[in-house]
C-alpha cells in the first residue's frame, strides 16, 4: 500500500524518522590535499561519529549510512582491503560507545563476502546492541538496492516451493517485510554528499517516497550544521504521496 497521509511521517519535533546518506567525496577530498585516497575514508570516520552523535540527539529514529557498495569492489584492490580494515577497526573501537549510548547497530548487505573475522565481528556487535532503544544505525556494506530487492524474491520463492506461501500472496507489503530493512520505517529524507546526483544502486524500494537532498561538500567537510541545514529544506517540503496539496493541507 503506498505510504498514506495518516501514517506518522516525522518525529513530533517535526524531524524525519529516518535518514538515509550516501556518504560520497572522501577519495576527492583526500585528492585536493595531495594525500591517497584511503586518507580521506580515514577522515570520513570522522564525519561518521559527529553525524550519529548528532542524529541521536535530536532523536532521529534511523540512520542509514551507505558504506560500501556491491560495485565498490571494482576499485582497486588495495583500496578495498583498507576499507575492509578500516570497517573492522572502527567497529572494535566503537561498539562499546554505541552501546553506551542505547544505539541499535545494524549492517545491511551481503555480509558473505567478508572474512570470517569481520562477520564474526558484525554478528557480535549486532547481538551487542539489539536491544538498545535509542538511534537505530543501520550501516550498509556490500550493498545494493537491486540486491535487497533480488534477496527478497529469492525468499519468497523459497516459500512458494516449501508450499508456505502462494503467487497470489505477494503484495507490497509482503516485499517489504522480506527487505533488509523489513521492521524499518522508510528513509524520509536522503543525503548525498560529495556534488553527484545519483543513487548509486543505493535503498531503491525503499526511497520511493523520499525527500532528496545534494550537498557538494565532500563527506569529510559534511558537519552536523550542513546536516540541519538538509533537516531545514526537509522540513519546509510538502510531502504528497500522490495527493494534491490542497488535500494534504487539509489532513494536516
Ligand atoms: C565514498 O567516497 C566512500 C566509498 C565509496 C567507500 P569515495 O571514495 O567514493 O570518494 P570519491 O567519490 O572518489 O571522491
Ligand atoms: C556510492 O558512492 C557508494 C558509497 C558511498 C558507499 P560511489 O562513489 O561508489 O558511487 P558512484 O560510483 O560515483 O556512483
Ligand atoms: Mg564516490
Amino acid at each position: 500500500m503506498p505510504a498514506d497521509l495518516n501514517n506518522q511521517i516525522t518525529t513530533d519535533n517535526g524531524n524525519p524518522r529516518h535518514i538515509a546518506i550516501i556518504m560520497d567525496g572522501n577519495g576527492r577530498w583526500a585528492q585536493k590535499r595531495l594525500m591517497p585516497r584511503v586518507m580521506g575514508h580515514r577522515e570520513g570516520v570522522k564525519t561518521v561519529r559527529k553525524i550519529v552523535e548528532y542524529c541521536a540527539k535530536q532523536q532521529i529514529e534511523v540512520l542509514s549510512l551507505f558504506a560500501f557498495s556491491s560495485e565498490n569492489w571494482r576499485r582497486p584492490q588495495a583500496e578495498v582491503n583498507t576499507l575492509m580494515e578500516l570497517f573492522m577497526m572502527t567497529l572494535q573501537s566503537e561498539v562499546d560507545k554505541l552501546d553506551e549510548n542505547d544505539i541499535r547497530l545494524r549492517i545491511i548487505g551481503d555480509k558473505t563476502a567478508f572474512s570470517d573475522k569481520l562477520q564474526a565481528k558484525i554478528a557480535q556487535a549486532e547481538a551487542q546492541t539489539c536491544n538498545n532503544r535509542g538511534l537505530t544505525l543501520n550501516i550498509a556494506a556490500n550493498y545494493g538496492g537491486r540486491w535487497d530487492i533480488t534477496e527478497a524474491f529469492r525468499q519468497i520463492a523459497v516459500k512458494i516451493e516449501q508450499g508456505l506461501l502462494q503467487a497470489s500472496d505477494i503484495n507490497e507489503d509482503l516485499v517489504n517485510r522480506h527487505l533488509s530493512t523489513a521492521d524499518l520505517h522508510e528513509p524520509d529524507l536522503f543525503i548525498r554528499s560529495g556534488g553527484e546526483q545519483r543513487v548509486s544502486n543505493f535503498l531503491l524500494w525503499q526511497m520511493a517516497y523520499t525527500e532528496f537532498y545534494f550537498t557538494d561538500a565532500l563527506w569529510p567537510e559534511f558537519d552536523e550544521a550542513l546536516l540541519s541545514e538538509a533537516i531545514d529544506s526537509f522540513r519546509r517540503r510538502q510531502r504528497r504521496f500522490g495527493h494534491t496539496g490542497e488535500q494534504v493541507i487539509k489532513q494536516s
